[in-house]
């Protein structure tokens, strides 16, 4: 079994405004093509380990091996731009942008070509279609529903063909209808494309469809 990610005895301290000690040692590994649920009361440290897991921010202590190799500091941007693709509760899209730039602007950063017979413009169209949003590309971000936002943001977490989606309560913010679309398409969409998915979600229900589901309780995780 490939391993996408490893992490062991994962710490986390922040030290201001007041100390508070979030992470007491996680230890997580990830293979090639599972899902992974990750639930736990709020404040618990989900959203922290999930920034650990994509680099956004460092364990105090530690070690995160990604395809069996260390990255360094220096190297993580590289590694966070092809390999991992993020969904937050809300979109954080460009507003102001259209729909297709914003999967075009993940697809720069990774240094890419993105004119229009560029593989990344053809890759942009065609998770646009994935996620149903084809008839959406030349919208302005700020004319979507919350909804299309989040269909929007897997279409951007897929560009550059990472290993791994981390998504963070995708769903929070959906009723429940849309939740349970956004659930379907998520899950859907790294089965289809053989991704790995960590998802912290408060949803017993798309907890259950993913193939492991941990607990964080007061620092550690809990089978
Ligand atoms: N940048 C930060 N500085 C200080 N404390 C933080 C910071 N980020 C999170 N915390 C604290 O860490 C704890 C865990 O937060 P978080 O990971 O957001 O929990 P969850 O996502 O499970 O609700 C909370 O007590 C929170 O206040
Ligand atoms: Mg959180």
């Amino acid at each position: 079994m490939t391993s996408v990610l490893s992490a062991k005895k994962i710490k986390k301290t922040f030290f201001s405004p007041s100390k508070v000690v979030v992470l007491k040692g996680v230890d997580l590994s990830i293979n090639a093509c599972e899902t992974i649920a990750i639930i736990g009361p709020s404040g618990s440290g989900k959203s922290t380990l999930l920034h650990i897991l994509g680099t956004l921010e460092s364990p105090t202590s530690g070690s995160l091996k990604f395809f069996e190799k260390t990255y360094s500091k220096k190297d993580t941007s590289t590694l966070r731009s092809e390999k991992i693709g993020f969904v937050f509760q809300s979109s954080h899209l460009f507003e102001e942008e259209t729909l297709l730039n914003n999967l075009l602007i993940k697809a720069r950063i990774a240094r890419r070509p993105i004119h229009k017979q560029s593989e990344a413009y053809v890759e942009a169209c065609d998770l646009l279609k994935k996620v149903g949003l084809s008839h959406r590309a030349d919208f302005l971000v700020k004319y979507l529903s919350g909804g299309e936002k989040q269909r929007a943001s897997i279409a951007r977490a897929l560009m550059n063909n990472p290993a791994l989606i981390l998504a963070d309560e995708p769903t929070g913010n959906l009723d429940s209808a849309s939740a349970k679309n956004i659930q379907d398409l998520l899950i859907g969409c790294c089965k289809e494309l053989k991704k790995s998915l960590v998802v912290v979600t408060h949803d017993q229900s798309f907890a259950d469809q993913c193939d492991r589901k941990l607990s964080l309780i007061d620092g550690i995780i809990v089978i």
